[in-house]
């Protein structure tokens, strides 16, 4: 028998004993379909609670400003486009790195359940990119193969390429320390560093659009990503922390400071691309911000995990950002319109 008939026979079949959330098909026989981790089955129907979709969002305002000659400079056409192909290929890795990788590790029903509909949203936001590039008539071509041609995106593909490819190696099992450390460090690497690190210079440069008034339909498609991203990481983060809890021998001085110097790079990598998507300043922000941006946001990503932040003292210079992840679907989405935007309420770009 293989081992997804396994875990299938488990979640009906509750005498077993309890294991842990990894290395124990045992543990779904245990519970069967009663939630051990409520942090999992909490964050499961939250995400349904968020359910939006792409073509649900007007894109009118974006079509008509991207193609008026004068209503966008080169840079801010350069951060579209260059978001774009970033955010397809880091959306298509994440769909494989849940499907084909951290699914298999990780047999918990309700964490199981999660990454199903994690796995959904992903397919949502490639397919927000999508829509988005159709809708301004842009070059396919040229998007969706940014990544091997941009050395900023290529680079930070190549640094997540190999904790994905641990998840998703059939060859790869846990249940030896090495192993099981390979799989946290893959998880904070997937977790913490691209779903928390790699998509924030992106996230604030659109939605820097939509505080001005412009590309509001796209800024509002990666509103809606911003928050669906944020879940996926909190619920990547109790994953990590529940790992830690079960399995302490794991986290020794040694793999602490590798995960820091793993951090520290992808601070520098996620900086790069920052330069290279702002050669000047552009929509009240420049590059330089970021590097501050990245330090706060690298520091809570290691308290949130346990780690000294990396960073002391770094502080936000975008605190406008918080308020635009608490985007509230049942008070706005389904009557939303561009105007509601300009009116303020909770819509308003801080
Ligand atoms: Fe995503
Ligand atoms: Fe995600």
């Amino acid at each position: 028998m293989n081992g997804a008939d396994r875990a299938f026979d488990h979640v009906l079949d509750f005498d077993t004993g309890p294991g842990g959330i990894i290395n124990g098909d045992e543990q779904s026989a245990a519970h069967g379909l009663r939630p051990r981790y409520r942090w999992a089955w909490d964050k499961y129907l939250q995400g349904c609670a968020n359910h939006w979709t792409p073509q649900e969002i007007g894109m009118a305002a974006d079509i008509a400003l991207w193609n008026d000659p004068n209503g966008l400079s080169d840079d801010e056409r350069r951060i579209i486009k260059r978001s774009l192909g970033f955010f397809a290929s880091a959306d298509s890795l994440a769909a494989n790195n849940i499907v084909l990788g951290t699914y298999r590790h990780i047999t918990s029903p309700e964490c199981r359940r999660y990454l199903l509909r994690q796995a959904f949203e992903e397919a949502l936001h490639t397919h927000a990119y999508q829509y988005i590039v159709e809708s301004l008539g842009l070059d396919e071509g040229e998007i969706f193969n940014m990544y091997h041609e941009v050395p900023s995106l290529h680079d930070k593909a190549s640094f997540l390429l190999p904790y994905i490819d641990t998840l998703t190696n059939p060859n790869f099992h846990t249940g030896t320390l090495e192993s099981d450390q390979a799989l946290l460090r893959s998880l904070i690497a997937f977790a913490c560093i691209m779903e928390g690190l790699f998509f924030y210079v992106g996230f604030v440069q659109i939605l820097a659009f939509g505080r001005r008034n412009k590309m509001v339909g796209a800024a509002e498609q990666y509103q809606y990503i911003l928050r669906d991203e944020s879940m996926h990481l909190n619920f990547g983060i109790d994953l990590i922390n529940q790992i830690k809890l079960e399995n302490p021998q794991l986290w020794t001085d040694e793999f602490r400071q590798q995960i820091r110097a793993m951090i520290d790079q992808a601070v520098e990598l996620e900086y790069r691309y920052a330069v290279d998507t702002m050669p000047r300043g552009v929509l009240g922000l420049n590059a330089p911000m970021f590097s501050e941006y990245l330090r706060y946001i690298a520091n809570r990503r290691c308290t949130q995990i346990g780690l000294d932040p990396l960073y002391p003292g770094a502080t936000n210079p975008f605190p406008w950002m918080s308020e635009l992840i608490d985007l509230k679907k049942e008070k706005n989405f389904f009557e939303t319109r561009v105007t509601e935007y300009q009116t303020g309420g909770a819509l308003a770009w801080g």
